[in-house]
């Protein structure tokens, strides 16, 4: 027997009304120079931190894995942030797992942190969608935590300067979106911003990404209300400016990786820098993925290039989509296999307030790629 409560229907209203803000400040690409490796996202190795691990002195730090010797210096003189960086190291990884659930690549390689195979190496359109991402996770974490009261640096962001419409008022807690942004990017750009180390063009591209996801989280920002007056009439509402979530921002990362630019390194001006390939001379968009390499199709197993293949990948006899049998297993067609599943079923209302519920057992057919 499981029981439900029903919630309360007086109560919390979120409005998913737009704020308009001074979004789309100017991209930077800065310029860096050398060759080598990028370490760029190797702080996501952090998301295997093991949750006892104390982080209240400065030599912890050496116990982290992944970071850059910046990254090592912004850990002793910003201990009090390291557990929310290590909660975005997670999340960025189970939503990037999310996200890419129905596709062919499925961000597996993200758990190779911090040693990454080519697919997030090489400048790819998958390694573009992982640091706009992560920039975006590591700035969304942070600002929320300063919601929570969990930082000691920061708590609510601004109350906006303008007056709100009749019937409401500004209140509640706004997410510090400055605060993430500041320390999101100081943390997350460092490895980016180290002479000698990674080619330039790989550098400004994955700069440029991680602007990108900034520029998104911050469109993400809209108002949130909360009703008050009797027996939830609401006439009165509270509000504050609150990010969308996570997973709601990779879902619009992932519309941008899809229509990525390809993009070359070549001298515009005084300097080189990052233009697009196919098109006539126009300069890259402030909102746009961009990638240097082409991506092989992830069909067939190919370590070198950070392809796991899709078999044994589960896929959708009926989805016309990326994740249908066709298009996943690329035409090698599939096997069905049956699976249980438990549902909740024979549910009952009883007054008041709560529902009584069976659970059920079906079997359905599944299918995996060969
Ligand atoms: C650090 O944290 C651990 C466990 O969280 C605690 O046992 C220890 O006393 C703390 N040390 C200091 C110096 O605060
Ligand atoms: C992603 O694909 C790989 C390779 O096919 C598979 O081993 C892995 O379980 C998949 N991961 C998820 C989270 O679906
Ligand atoms: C398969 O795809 C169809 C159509 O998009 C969808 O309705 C269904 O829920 C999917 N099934 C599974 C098991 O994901
Ligand atoms: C399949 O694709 C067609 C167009 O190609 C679209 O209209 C339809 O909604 C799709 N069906 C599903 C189940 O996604």
């Amino acid at each position: 027997m499981i029981l439900i409560f029903i919630q309360r229907l007086f109560g919390v209203l979120i409005l998913g009304r737009k704020m308009k803000l001074g979004l789309f400040s100017t991209s930077f690409l800065s310029l860096v120079l050398q060759t080598g490796m990028c370490f760029g996202i190797r702080w996501l190795a952090l998301s295997k931190t093991p949750s006892a691990l104390a982080l209240n002195q400065t030599q912890h730090c050496k116990q982290l894995e992944g970071l850059v010797s910046s990254q090592m210096q912004l850990c002793r003189s910003n201990l009090e942030l390291m557990q929310t960086i290590i909660q975005a190291a997670r999340e960025v990884k189970k939503t990037c797992h999310k996200t890419f659930s129905d596709m062919r690549w499925n961000c597996s390689s993200i758990e190779l942190a911090p040693n990454f195979q080519q697919d997030l190496e090489r400048g790819t359109r998958e390694s573009a969608f992982v640091y706009a991402l992560s920039a975006a996770g590591i700035s969304h974490t942070i600002a929320r935590a300063c919601t929570t009261g969990d930082l000691p640096g920061c708590s609510c962001g601004p109350i906006p300067g303008e007056t709100p419409e009749p019937g409401y008022r500004w209140g509640g807690c706004a997410d510090n979106l400055n605060y993430g942004l500041l320390m999101g990017s100081k943390f997350s750009d460092a490895p980016m911003k180290v002479k000698k180390s990674g080619s330039q063009a790989n550098k400004l591209m994955h700069l440029h990404n991680s602007e990108v996801g900034r520029q998104i989280l911050k469109a993400s920002l809209e108002m949130k209300c909360k009703c008050h007056g009797v027996s939830g009439s609401c006439s009165i509402r509270t509000c504050w400016r609150g990010l969308q979530e996570l997973r709601d921002i990779a879902l619009d990362l992932k519309i941008r990786y899809l229509t990525a630019t390809k993009v070359v390194h070549r001298p515009m001006g005084t300097r080189k820098q990052l233009v697009p390939k196919d098109i006539d001379i126009r300069p890259v968009q402030e909102t746009e993925l961009v990638y240097l390499q082409s991506s092989p199709d992830y069909c067939m197993k190919n370590e070198k290039l950070g392809s796991p293949g899709t078999q044994d990948r589960q896929c959708n006899k009926t989805s016309n989509g990326s994740d249908s049998c066709d298009l996943m297993c690329c035409g090698r067609g599939y096997n069905p296999y049956m699976d249980k599943v438990v549902e909740r079923c024979h549910c009952k209302y009883h007054w008041c307030c709560y529902v009584t519920c069976k659970k059920c057992e079906r079997t359905v057919e599944r299918y995996v790629c060969k």
